[in-house]
């Protein structure tokens, strides 16, 4: 890759500011300055350093976010803050939440450059199961667990796949499912004569929101667990 490229996507600035860097001495390859801004580098092996600072070449981001109410999934918008507002001193080029959690919905969201991986965890085909914690306006009987167990008409052209459902209480429940539809919980909720009054997402795949992780709050994923979303995928 070319030093000016590879100093624009770690960030750096534009690309004609990290021109001027380059040109300034303020760039140093392996130890030695380097004046030369199409400078072909290896960026896995070579020690890249910017005002004597070492920057690292990570090709792909990964983060688990607990998303607060309020905020939306989205890269930018207008009016709201937006999930990605919430990452602080993150590389956010080409960042993008995997799928969506509605604006008064909180919980795990996955924000990744990996488009591949987030193009397979999204693939209806792939049915990732999705567990979310779901507050009702009413109780809920062993009926309409049955019914949302077998799959609902939501108003699409086919049935929900078959849910999983674990009580809480008679007014809240831990909802398992395998797709993504748009207001999907909500809409599989009303489906069966109930009102979703508060929704959490818990868990995405192998991803599980750990109690530490407070609202708003966002960690990068470890090695292992990005080994794991790809073996989904
Ligand atoms: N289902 C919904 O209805 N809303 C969400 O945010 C996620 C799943």
């Amino acid at each position: 890759m070319r030093l000016d490229r590879f100093l624009t996507e770690m960030e750096i600035g534009s690309r004609s500011q990290v021109k001027a860097y380059i040109k300034k001495g303020l760039i140093e390859v392996n130890g030695s300055i380097c004046k030369t801004t199409d400078y072909r580098l290896d960026e896995n092996s070579d020690k890249v350093t910017y005002a004597g600072n070492e920057l690292y070449y990570q090709k792909f981001q990964y983060f688990i976010l607990n998303k607060p109410q309020g905020v939306v999934t989205a890269t930018e918008d207008k009016k709201d803050e937006t999930v990605m507002d919430l990452l602080k001193d993150v590389r956010k080029k080409g960042l993008a939440p995997v799928g969506r959690l509605d604006k008064d919905t909180e919980g795990l969201l996955l924000i990744t450059n990996d488009g591949a991986l987030a193009h397979k965890l999204l693939s209806p085909k792939k049915h990732v199961d999705k567990v979310y914690r779901v507050k009702l306006a009413q109780s809920i009987g062993i009926k309409e667990i049955k019914e949302l167990e077998a799959g609902v008409d939501i108003g699409d052209d086919d049935l929900t796949l078959p849910a999983k459902v674990q009580m809480i209480n008679d007014s809240e429940i831990l909802l398992t499912i395998h797709e993504g539809r748009f207001h999907q919980v909500k809409r599989m909720l009303k489906a069966v004569g109930n009102e979703v009054i508060h929704l959490r997402r818990e868990s995405f795949g192998s991803l599980k929101l750990e109690d530490g992780l407070k609202s708003g709050a966002y960690r990068e994923l470890t090695v292992e667990e990005i080994e794991k979303l790809k073996a989904l995928g």
